[in-house]
């Protein structure tokens, strides 16, 4: 019920700033969850330039939101969860149609999956350690937006060729990933309401699993079976690599119509090669259309499930 109320708040209240507030409020009330936030001159500092280039369409300022649950000796591998806070995504310079644009007040709802399970593990008081990490901003087409064409740095050292400023969420959680890294983690697992492509695949019933590991993929799709969450596995395979080729970068943030969540996973797979990763792309899964439009709270059942079952291993 937290997800979905984060998710159905409209842009206008639920900002970046309004996520990190929401953050900070949740560690309040949990005894083992910590919140800190990262400001853009923070992440300037630590040359996110990916994720700021998306920021600099907007008048919002963007935050690294950082929250930790220590449930276990500070030994243990943490659990990492990336959510993907878009808070509005009108599609920058490469906006998108007017038509349900409205809908891309949800392009948050893999942050609130994240907040939504900080708060499920901390009244579970699971024995695990598990830290969220929550890049914000808004996709907006004003002066100094990112224009197609622009070539960014990211946090990793990979250069980026943005050819369309509509494929932002990868171009926030790559640095959040390469952030990651930090925390030596046991795994990593990013959700993100990344592709239109997702929804025209499965539709809006099972969300979509991408890793190299089946083992991780395995447990995933196990816990959303089990919790009613469903998910299914798509490939990630490096023959779709190519299709993000640049002539001017290390990689494109495109691959083209085909296989367009595929290509996504693959962008992002540049960015965690030092740890065991999965991508869940909950673009059909987060929220309802039409007559009963609003948020669902995927996969909030889904990652708990698979954090109730790792607790217990
Ligand atoms: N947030 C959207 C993905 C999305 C679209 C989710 C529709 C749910 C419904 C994402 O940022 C996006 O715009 N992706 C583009 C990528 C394309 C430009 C390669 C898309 O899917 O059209
Ligand atoms: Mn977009
Ligand atoms: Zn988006």
């Amino acid at each position: 019920n937290n997800a979905r109320q984060l998710g159905n708040l409209p842009a206008n209240i639920c900002t970046p700033s309004y996520l990190a507030s929401q953050a900070k409020a949740l560690a309040k009330g949990q005894a083992k969850v910590t919140t800190s936030v990262l400001s853009e001159a923070e992440m300037k500092k630590l040359k996110m330039g990916s994720l700021l280039s998306v920021s600099a369409g907007s008048n919002e300022p963007g935050k690294l939101i950082v929250m930790k649950y220590q449930g276990a000796k500070a030994s243990v591998k943490p659990v990492v969860l990336v959510g993907k806070a878009v808070t509005f995504d009108s599609g920058g310079i490469s906006l998108k149609p007017g038509r349900g644009m409205d809908e891309m007040k949800y392009d948050m709802c893999g942050a609130a999956t994240v907040l939504g399970v900080m708060k499920t593990i901390g009244l579970l008081n699971l024995p695990l350690n598990v830290v969220g990490l929550i890049p914000a901003c808004e996709n907006m087409p004003d002066g100094l937006a990112v224009k197609p064409g622009d070539i960014v740095t990211s946090m990793s050292g990979q250069t980026i060729e943005i050819l369309n400023t509509d494929a932002e969420g990868r171009l926030v959680l790559c640095d959040a990933l390469t952030y990651a890294e930090r925390y030596k983690p046991e795994t990593v697992i990013d959700i993100a309401t990344l592709t239109g492509a997702c929804v025209i695949a499965l539709g809006h019933h099972a969300s979509a699993v991408f890793s190299k590991s089946d083992e991780l993929a395995n447990d995933l799709l196990a816990a959303g079976k089990k919790s009613i969450d469903k998910a299914w596995r798509m490939p990630l395979w490096d023959e779709y690599q190519p299709l993000l080729n640049s002539n001017f970068a290390d990689i494109a943030n495109i691959g083209g119509r085909a296989a367009g969540s595929i290509t996504a996973a693959c962008f992002l797979s540049r960015f965690t090669k030092k740890y065991s990763w999965a991508h869940i792309d909950i673009a059909g899964t987060a929220w309802n259309s039409g007559a009963n439009k609003g948020a669902t709270g995927r996969p909030v059942s889904l990652l708990s499930q698979f954090l109730m079952h790792k607790s217990k291993k």
